[in-house]
């Protein structure tokens, strides 16, 4: 079986290994991919848009494609794959506007009584400077933003200086803000396949998403992720899979939007229940980073008929234990992001698994940075304390110029 990711980072090369580690041995292929990926993925950053992929796609006789990332599924890769007869694990156009308008998801779940918080949309800085009611506020740019489109604003300062980089410099472009109630309570990521009318329950993830530890500093894209059955009873899982999953894929089925694919569904756990914070329609990043290491079996053949419309469970099953995945960013991030520091220690690293995100060959035979996040170390154990002392020993290993990473990954929110 031949099969396309889409997509470069850290999420993609866990991807590309789940998927090589199928017992189907499929021949992988990565759009744009990277080099920290070729030996699981050739990279083809020669095509780059759904119109120059589809002819590729033909051409090399791929039999799957699988969606990474989200940029490509908002300008209709999944619709171009069906009507080119291509499989595709990722959502036609108009389901993907659950990731790529809030406007759209949050219509979706008032429609169908999935529960979220309130919000209000505004147009200008003076209507969000209205709408803002109390602190701490949650504010969010309405399109896509490469992760950086939301902000928990403590106060008004930090309220204006998101409203400066969303109104004044348009830093995203020229959507709205969504002004949303702020909800308390520890947050998880369930990310679930979905083909048509099924789905399954992939293994809860919690990310971390500031800087620094203990929650501190700015947001990032993630900094860590930990993923384990045991992070939701299964009383709580259940509750979820009533008040959310089932109506969020029956609403799907009632308005006529086809879903094959993964959802991600940022959940709050809050003293009035579960509520969802936001939906992607991809893998979480670096929650992929966490899950697919425990994740056993054809994984290959279960996204390829699940891109069929047939989701057989019993082709993969999750490892029951914990699995801890560390980010390695670099010097500036998330202000910016810089290259050319030298990486040394990867092939120290001997347990556990090592996913590049933004590095580049050194012309040495090794790598180096380029980009904010650099690479990430997962680490599987039997409990949390022995996937996280694992995962840290081995990032021990890797060093870089300026290199950052958060030391409480699967201690902070689990005391
Ligand atoms: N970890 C959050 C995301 O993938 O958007």
């Amino acid at each position: 079986m031949n099969i396309l990711i889409t997509g470069k980072g850290g999420r993609e090369h866990a991807l590309a290994r789940a998927l090589a580690d199928s017992p189907s041995h499929p021949t992988l292929y990565a759009c744009p991919g990277s080099e920290g990926m070729r030996s699981l993925a050739t990279p083809i950053p020669e095509v780059s848009t759904v119109e120059e992929l589809i002819p590729w796609m033909k051409e090399h006789r791929i039999d799957l494609c699988v969606a990474g990332e989200e940029a490509l599924l908002a300008k209709g890769l999944a619709d171009a794959c069906h009507e080119a007869g291509i499989p595709c694990f990722g959502p036609v156009q108009a389901a993907a506007q659950l990731e790529s308008s809030k406007i759209f998801a949050k219509e979706f779940m008032t429609r169908h009584a999935v529960p979220t918080g309130g919000f209000d949309v505004v147009d200008t800085a003076e209507a969000c400077r209205a709408a803002i009611t109390s602190y701490p506020t949650v504010l969010k740019y309405n399109g896509l933003a490469a992760g950086k489109g939301v902000a928990v604003c403590p106060d008004a300062e930090s309220a204006e200086a998101f409203i400066e980089m969303v109104f004044v410099q348009k830093q995203f472009g020229d959507d709205q803000v969504f002004v949303e109630e702020f909800l308390a309570g520890k947050e998880v990521s369930v990310i679930c396949a979905i083909s048509d009318d099924q789905f399954e329950y992939f293994t809860p993830a919690r990310d971390y998403k500031r800087l620094k530890e203990n929650d501190q500093g700015p947001n990032t894209g993630g900094m860590g992720a930990v993923a384990s059955r045991q992070i939701l009873p299964a009383e709580l899982k259940d509750i979820i899979e009533q008040s959310i999953i089932t109506p969020t894929v029956e609403g799907l089925q009632k308005d006529g939007l086809p879903y094959r694919g993964f959802l991600y569904f940022g959940i709050i756990l809050t003293e009035e229940g579960p509520k969802v914070l936001e939906f992607n329609c991809r893998f979480g990043d670096p929650e992929a980073q966490a899950v697919l290491p425990l994740v056993e079996g054809d994984f290959a053949e279960y996204l390829f008929q699940a891109a069929k419309g047939d989701l057989h469970p019993g082709l993969i099953h999750f490892n029951e234990g914990w699995s801890i995945t560390l980010v390695m960013a670099s010097r500036d991030y998330p202000v910016t992001s810089t290259s050319g520091d030298g990486i040394r220690g990867l092939e120290s690293v001997t347990s556990g698994r090592v996913y590049h995100a933004g590095t580049r060959p050194d012309g040495l035979g090794g790598f180096e940075t380029n980009g904010g996040r650099i690479l990430t170390v997962s680490h599987t154990g039997a409990t949390r304390e022995e996937a996280r002392d694992a995962a840290y020993s081995e990032l021990k290993k890797i060093e870089f110029n300026g290199a950052q990473i958060r030391r409480d990954i699967g201690t902070l929110h689990f005391e």
